[in-house]
């Protein structure tokens, strides 16, 4: 049996997807039709053109939400203070804008009185799983729907659909790739792609330029961090969302942030991803230098533990599991010591820190240092690898026994 849907918020990029959706659900539903973009940091996204061609294809009503600021502070700050890496590589940086998005699409149904919202995702990958449960768990009355699931159509049936409906066809069009970008990163997947072995042509790539063209010299950055959140590039302070747009130009310069691995998807399939991250690479790499130098050892080990967790939360769509606040209390108690400044080079490619400084650091050049009057008191080693080794050199002269009988 159909669905009935009154009213639907469809969560509009402004490409073909959404557009000839724009189409679909209309024709198929006879319901009327309001669509919401999201303002998160896309370099490429002309915002007044998305909803004038909204209005054109019929919607009631568009809204454009400059959600930058909620981004940067309720999302990318967490993934920061996390160190987080989905498997050690991709910064999340789709998979955390995906609850905003569905925050806002839940706020917007709600103001407007609509039963349903759709979104532009297939069947095969992340972010319908991220956007129904957020959308679920904040409004359990709200119907979702993915028209690409349902449709059905080849890229050339809905060229042809595009056509006779007046829905304008993107110049682009022939690209091959599927491309979502914000602040935090861009996400290129598709075309050649996806044989996992051919290496990814430069066309793809458009905020990192190629690290054999980066520049000859070096380029250093200082990031500064207050509470583990950065607060200043080469000692200005600056919002986030300018200090983020900034690394991304000043890393991409040098070909910093670019990302090509195997990733295993919430639905159990393994697919090529490519990413270019400039930013997050940089203060990531900074934020983990400095969290560690500030925290002990048992705190550091325990933090990797809670950071692979809180990525694994993020990136399955499980943003809104308890398990999240849990590891959100340990994450900020451990940040509000993460207070200093990093030292980063940035040199055709690579991102290496090399230098941090910290009033909460557990250095001490007394006892590290190698000259003659250090105050570590190197006697004391004696007695403490005797006990250190104790129960393992026990074991292993056993076993050792063991093997004569
Ligand atoms: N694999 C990434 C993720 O699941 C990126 C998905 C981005 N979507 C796209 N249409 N390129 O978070």
């Amino acid at each position: 049996m159909e669905e009935n849907i009154e009213k639907c918020v469809l969560l509009y990029s402004g490409g073909l997807d959404t557009s000839c959706m724009l189409k679909w659900i209309r024709e198929k539903y006879r319901c009327s039709l309001v669509t919401l973009t999201l303002d998160l940091g896309q370099k490429t996204k002309d915002f007044r053109e998305i909803e004038r061609k909204s209005r054109m294809l019929g919607s009631v009503k568009h809204y454009t939400v400059d959600a930058k600021e909620g981004f940067v502070k309720n999302y990318v700050s967490w993934a920061i203070k996390a160190n987080a890496l989905y498997q050690g590589k991709y910064p999340l940086s789709s998979s955390i804008a995906r609850p905003l998005i569905a925050e806002w699409g839940v706020k917007i149904a709600e103001r407007e009185g609509a039963d349903a919202i759709a979104h532009g995702c297939s069947g095969k990958g992340n972010d319908q799983v991220r956007f129904n449960i957020t959308i679920k768990a904040l409004n359990p009355e709200i119907k979702v729907i993915a028209p690409v699931v349902e449709w059905n159509m080849s890229r050339t049936q809905e060229i042809k659909y595009a056509e006779e409906r007046g829905i304008p066809i993107p110049v682009d069009i022939s690209s091959p790739y599927s491309i979502d970008e914000n602040l935090w990163g861009r996400s290129i997947e598709c075309g050649v792609l996806e044989d996992p072995y051919a290496e990814p042509p430069s066309e793809i790539y458009a905020w990192t330029v190629d690290p054999e063209s980066a520049p000859e010299k070096a380029g250093v950055v200082e990031v500064s961090f207050s509470e583990g959140v950065p607060c200043a590039v080469n000692g200005e302070e600056m919002d986030q969302v300018s200090l983020i747009s900034k690394l991304n130009e000043l890393a991409g310069k040098h070909g910093v942030g670019r990302i090509d691995h195997m990733e295993d998807r919430i639905v159990g399939l393994k697919s090529r991803e490519v990413y270019e991250c400039p930013a997050a690479t940089v203060l990531i790499e900074a934020h983990r230098d400095l969290e560690k130098y500030v925290s002990t050892r048992h705190q550091n080990m325990f933090k990797e533990v809670v950071d692979r967790e809180w990525a694994y939360l993020a990136y399955t769509g499980l943003w809104i599991d308890p398990l999240m606040d849990n590891l959100k209390v340990f994450i900020e108690s451990i940040n509000r010591k993460v207070n200093g400044s990093v030292k980063v080079k940035l040199y055709k490619g690579n991102c290496m820190v090399v230098g941090r400084k910290s009033d909460f650091a557990l250095y001490d050049l007394n006892l590290a240092t190698y000259n003659e009057n250090s105050d570590f008191d190197q006697k004391l080693s004696k007695g403490f690898i005797e006990l250190w080794g104790l129960q393992s050199r026990m074991a292993k002269l056993i076993e050792k026994e063991s093997l004569k009988q």
